[in-house]
């Protein structure tokens, strides 16, 4: 069976839209198309086509350059380690050719369901997909059924449906609660680890996790917002301290405080969700799960996370764990960053276990 879909193919559902005033939907929850993508295809292609991703979707990175190291062929296991909203799985599926099976992970409870529902209404259901809500640190635990994999796909981060979604508290640039948890069922939020922070923890965190120039008058904002006994809720009231504490540099640019913004939400999004420490975890346990000759691809959008698969590609190669790595990453096209600014950050590399 040759199921050619994309994810945004899907046949309209009748449910009827949340009403709101005005010409416009104005909160996250009316925006009826963002949260049903895939019922609004026109509306969809024309968005992607003036290069921009439609909200409440997620357009998949490298995948042209992901297929071809990977080399899937029907019969073959893999593993999907960062599902997401499935483009990447859909199209390992299309390389299955309903032969084999595929295990799909996230650790996002809220959008795991809606990403399963879809690929299920394309008719990829449990016979070859089984899609599990865990961390990829525990990569071997999603191996101990199987065995192995014959191939394996990281694509780090977040993805954009979790960016655009305010209720996530992802991006400075939407009202919401400072959140930034990937599962916001465990641990605690943004807001409440910023009131354990110390001034150096804090200017740490910024430098490590984002290289962020402006670190100490940031760090120092927030300590001093919170020994005032206010409580940063929220994404605004955060964005509000970076932006006051850099007003004053001399010549800063609006464009560069909006860097800052950017960059302060990132590391307090790695640091939140541990993200260092599951991908360390993650690249220890790889060799392990992976069969003969078995391939991994992994995407990373940051050089903390760059670095660190690079190392530890190299570590397992000279121990002649992995018979070929990435003798450089693979960036993505001209062409697919014009199309996608998200992909701008994109490095790929790859290993082949011996
Ligand atoms: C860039 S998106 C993946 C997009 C996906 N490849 C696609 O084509 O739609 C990254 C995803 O990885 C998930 N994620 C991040 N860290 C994770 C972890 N440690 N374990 C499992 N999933 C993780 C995020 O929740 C997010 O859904």
């Amino acid at each position: 069976m040759g199921l050619d879909h994309t994810l945004d193919e899907q046949e309209p559902q009748h449910q009827r839209r949340i009403r709101y005033k005005g010409t416009h939907p104005k909160n996250f929850k009316e925006k009826y198309k963002e949260l049903h993508p895939e019922q609004y295809a026109d509306d969809v292609a024309k968005i992607i086509q003036k290069g921009n991703t439609p909200a409440g979707m997620h357009i998949s990175i490298c995948v042209k350059e992901i297929l071809k190291f990977l080399q899937i062929t029907p019969g073959q296991t893999g593993l999907d380690a960062t599902l997401g909203y499935g483009g990447h799985t859909l199209e390992m599926l299309k390389c299955l050719d309903s032969k084999g099976h595929l295990y799909s992970i996230d650790v996002d409870p809220i959008e795991l369901p809606r990403t399963k529902d879809r690929l299920e209404r394309l008719g990829y259901g449990s016979e070859i997909l089984e899609i599990k809500q865990m961390n990829f640190s525990q990569i071997d635990q999603v191996a101990s059924e199987p065995g192995s994999f014959n191939f394996v796909l990281a694509d780090l981060g977040v993805s954009s449906m979790q960016i655009d979604n305010p209720e996530r508290g992802f991006s400075f640039k939407a009202e919401g609660l400072l959140d930034l948890r990937l599962n916001p069922q465990k641990g605690e939020s943004a807001a409440s680890r910023l009131k354990e922070m110390t001034l150096d923890d804090l200017q740490d965190m910024l430098i490590e996790y984002a290289d962020e120039p402006h670190s100490r008058p940031i760090a120092r904002a927030i300590i001093s917002n919170i020994k005032k006994g206010i409580d940063i809720a929220t994404t605004t009231q955060l964005r509000n301290i970076i932006e006051d504490a850099l007003k004053s540099i001399p010549q800063i640019t609006e464009d560069e405080i909006k860097k800052s913004c950017q960059r302060s939400f990132q590391a307090l999004r790695i640091d939140i969700n541990n993200e260092l420490d599951v991908l360390d975890e993650f690249l220890e346990k790889l060799p392990d799960v992976l069969a003969k000759g078995g391939r991994v691809a992994i995407l990373s959008f940051h050089s903390g996370e760059d670095r660190r698969v690079k190392k530890s590609f190299k570590h397992f190669f000279r121990e002649g764990v992995y018979r070929e790595i990435a003798p450089d990453p693979i960036r993505p096209s001209a062409e697919e960053c014009h199309v996608n600014s998200r992909a701008r950050s994109a490095k790929l590399r790859w290993a082949i276990k011996a």
